[in-house]
């Protein structure tokens, strides 16, 4: 027995929700685990709407058939490849007779990882409707969200959007969008996931203006019954906006650099700035994604070791570069004993990042009351950057 509601007229959520998991790409923290979602259409022909992740194809079945038989199944849309969504889809299409639909780039990528033959994929273009009698299907092209291959599905009769990955969150906890919490776990998503691709989430959402949307249901986390909260808030994610924040991202192994970032978020805060403060070594990389979603500034701390930064620094910093945060200012503390180098090589990575860096400061051991003077004084050239936006 397998409760599959009817979220909206004729669709019925077929997914799976995971609280087992707790991380994702081998990468990303899942405090709350999260979801794959799958929708049955029913329309005089039916269409599934993506899969789940390879391990739950049975749960899979097991909830269609509550609706009806798999071998009813007309059509298998695909919006994005990836396996949590279209791992199930090799063991759906022995069920059935059903054609998979995905974009010219999606039917590549179903033919290579999924072995789908070449003569059961449809692909469709940008507005292609499909008619499944008493609904229709339309689809719009939206690449990179997250892949090359992605795209949204639109039922008209419904107003409702299947957007796979975009809008989706990391959570494997409530059917629908009713709780507070959603906008933050959202954001982390965001952060985690669309952030590198906020330019063509800014055109989705250009897109998106066109439709009348009433309902979202996406491919993680909650089905999304009020839709304006989670747009408007994209608007602002995928446009880049920022507030006077500062995120201080440190490593320190003796305290030292530790000292000096504290100063630094005493030297902001009293300036104005919101300052939220991470130790890389124990923080959820979920919490500093969601923070880089909307942080003008960033300070970075690190000891030099061996001659560079502290790994767990480089390891910040490479994912800043890969997240490509819309972060604007920065300002890097360190502290080193006998050599030096790590602040001139974060620094440099920093830049890299495309963040400007308005100063840095590498004290030998401890900070003395001269160097929190210095810190001071940096804390106020950052702190006017980012309070004037
Ligand atoms: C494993 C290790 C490697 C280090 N390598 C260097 C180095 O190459 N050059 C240098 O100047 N100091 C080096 N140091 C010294 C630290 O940079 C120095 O103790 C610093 O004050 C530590 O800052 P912290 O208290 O923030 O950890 C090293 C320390 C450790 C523990
Ligand atoms: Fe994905
Ligand atoms: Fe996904």
């Amino acid at each position: 027995m397998f409760y599959t509601p009817e979220v909206s007229d004729r669709v019925y959520f077929v997914g799976v929700k995971d609280h087992n998991r707790r991380i994702f790409d081998a990468l990303i923290p899942l405090p709350k685990g999260t979801s794959y979602n799958s929708y049955l259409v029913k329309g005089k022909r039916n269409a599934l709407i993506d899969t789940v992740n390879p391990g739950f194809e049975e749960e899979l079945v097991g909830r269609i058939k509550e609706v009806i038989e798999v071998g009813e199944l007309n059509y298998v849309v695909m919006n994005h490849a990836e396996p949590d969504h279209a791992g199930a889809i090799p063991y759906i299409m022995k069920l059935c007779d059903a054609s998979l639909i995905a974009t010219e780039k999606g039917a590549e990528m179903a033919m290579h990882y999924y072995n789908v033959p070449e003569e059961r994929v449809m692909k469709v273009k940008d507005g292609d409707r499909l008619d499944l009698g008493g609904k229709t299907l339309r689809f719009l092209e939206a690449p990179w969200l997250h892949w090359p291959e992605t795209m949204f599905t639109y039922l008209e009769e419904n107003r409702l959007l299947f957007p796979c990955d975009f809008f989706g969150s990391h959570t494997a906890y409530g059917l629908y969008d009713d709780s507070e919490e959603l906008i933050p776990l959202a954001k982390k998503y965001f952060g985690e996931i669309m952030m590198p691709f906020r330019e063509m989430g800014r055109r989705a959402m250009e897109r998106l203006r066109e439709l009348e949307i009433e309902m979202i249901a996406p491919s993680h986390g909650p089905i999304i019954r009020n839709p304006k909260r989670i747009m408007e808030a994209y608007r602002r994610w995928t446009s880049g906006e920022t507030t006077g924040k500062a995120l201080i991202l440190y490593v320190s192994m003796w305290g030292s650099t530790e000292a000096m970032v504290k100063s630094m978020a005493s030297a902001l805060t009293s300036r104005g700035a919101e300052v939220n403060i991470y130790n890389i070594a124990n923080s959820d990389l979920g919490e500093i994604a969601g923070e880089l979603v909307d942080s003008r500034g960033i300070v970075l701390g690190t000891p030099t070791v061996l001659g560079g930064m502290h790994p767990m620094a480089a390891y910040a910093v490479s994912l800043i570069r890969a997240l490509r945060p819309p972060v604007r200012y920065g300002a890097v503390l360190g502290s080193y004993n006998w050599g030096g180098g790590g602040v001139r090589q974060a620094v440099e990575a920093l830049k890299a990042a495309r963040v400007e860096v308005v100063g840095s400061l590498e004290v030998r051991g401890p900070p003395s009351p001269r160097d929190h003077e210095k810190i001071d004084e940096l804390g106020g050239l950052l702190s006017k950057r980012i309070m004037e936006g």
